[in-house]
């Protein structure tokens, strides 16, 4: 079948990588792609604004018969709804799902309803009676901006003044853009950060095997919060009884208030945990694979992608069960100097042919374009390197190994990833 894949990261190289392999894909068309993509299928250009005509029109066209979302704002803004509407099978969540990522109270909200554990809140549409919670109750304080703010949106304060200069940003300097903000105080956890990933069917959960990601951008978990700067799974962290357990009360319970809200939920859905002494707590959800975590789960998953995707939107995961390799994989990115702030583009990147792939390790690009029959950077996040190993140690050296061998001027990369399970 024709399938389209919608997005232009590593994690889209990834999903179009493990997608290509499948017996059930004969043409993949990738929109907008990236350098990575453009060697598993054909990239397209496609505009991605609401009503998504121009997809409507493409679908029609080369008569693409799944159409999978790797990123959650053509999901918030109604792809899924178009797309399905007009009678094709689509891999991510209605828009009235997608608020789960899309808004932070709408999350708390269901996990409320859900009885889904996470940390204590209250949502706030004006300054002055967000700042008089603040004054009631104990630091850290954690605000979470009620919107897509593309990982922005999130910020954590040691004391009140920080929490309320924050809230003056917000409220006053209009930082979001929105005219109306509303935002989210939450309780600070602790434990250690974990993600697990589910493919949903509307009413079936097949958890993936979960990751950890490092999201700061220095080493020892130090700087400004990233996408993500490298990954691997598993992890010691998740064990197969606290799998279990996060499945029981988390996944289960929230597919279940979608059910029960007539809202069925298809697709990925994405559990960013605390893992403390108190068991599984959720910090946020999103409604799509993740970046870098996608790039080592799965290069792990052995079953066909394209098959549990159209199980997926067929209703029929319950008769599916994935398959995994049981060698280690981890996911360093490589980035732009400046990232998560500004930085330049257009350097060119070396080592990459030399890199190769093979069974035991990919490069997945992400801001990569090709100019002239040479590779350049184009993004912040550049490329993530993924190696299987017997275990982590071995993944991780095999990985710095390969990384090693890629260059380009201002590449940036933590050289940690890992450590903080490895000890
Ligand atoms: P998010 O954008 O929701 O993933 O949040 C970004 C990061 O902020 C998370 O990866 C956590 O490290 C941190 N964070 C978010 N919420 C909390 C919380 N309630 N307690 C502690 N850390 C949090
Ligand atoms: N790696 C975090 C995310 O994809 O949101």
């Amino acid at each position: 079948m024709n399938i389209l894949l919608i997005g232009s990261g590593g994690r889209e190289h990834c999903m179009a990588w493990k997608m290509a392999q499948s017996p059930l894909c004969s043409k993949l068309y990738i929109a907008p792609g990236n350098a990575g993509s453009a060697q598993v299928g054909e990239n397209v250009d496609l505009a991605l604004k609401a009503p998504f005509d121009a997809v409507k029109d493409f679908v029609t066209n080369h008569q693409i018969e799944l159409v999978a979302v790797g990123p959650e704002a053509p999901l918030v803004d109604g792809l899924a709804d178009a797309l399905i509407d007009a009678g094709v099978k689509v891999f991510g969540p209605r828009k009235g799902a997608a608020l789960l990522e899309g808004s932070k109270d709408f999350a708390k909200q269901l996990m409320q309803d859900a009885g889904v554990p996470t940390g204590a809140y209250a949502t706030f549409d004006n300054r002055a009676d967000a700042e008089a919670y603040i004054d009631a109750n104990a630091a850290p304080y954690v605000l979470k901006y009620d919107g897509l703010a593309a990982g922005k949106g999130v910020s954590i304060h040691p004391d009140a003044d920080d929490a309320k200069a924050q809230l003056k940003a917000i409220f006053e300097d209009n930082i979001f853009g929105d005219d109306a903000p509303r935002v989210v105080v939450e309780e600070f956890l602790t434990g250690q950060e974990a993600s697990m990933l589910a493919f949903v069917d509307g009413k079936t959960v097949r958890r993936m095997e979960a990751a950890q990601d490092h999201k700061q951008i220095g080493e020892g978990d130090t700087g400004p919060n990233t996408g993500g700067m490298g990954a691997y799974s598993p992890t010691p962290v998740v064990d197969e009884a606290m799998a279990e357990r996060i499945d029981r009360e988390i996944l289960q319970p929230v597919v279940a208030e979608f059910q029960r809200r007539n809202l069925p939920y298809v697709g990925v859905l994405y559990a960013g945990l605390m893992v403390g002494d108190d068991g599984p707590k959720v910090i946020e959800f999103n409604v799509r694979f993740g970046d870098p975590e996608t790039q080592c789960v799965l290069p792990r998953l052995k079953s066909d992608l394209v098959e549990v995707m159209l199980a997926c939107c067929e209703g029929r995961l319950d008769q599916i069960t994935l398959e995994w390799d049981s060698r280690t994989a981890i996911g360093v990115v490589a980035a732009s100097a400046g990232y998560p702030g500004s930085y330049a583009k257009g350097k060119v990147i070396a080592g990459v042919d030399a890199v190769g792939e093979s069974d035991e390790h990919m490069v997945f690009h992400a801001g990569v374009a090709s100019q002239n029959s040479e590779l350049v950077t184009s993004g912040g996040r550049v490329l993530c390197v993924t190696a299987l190993g017997d275990g982590l140690r071995d993944a991780q050296s095999k990985c710095y190994a390969l990384m090693d061998k890629i260059e380009f001027e201002g590449k940036t990369i933590r050289r940690d990833i890992g450590n903080r399970v490895l000890g």
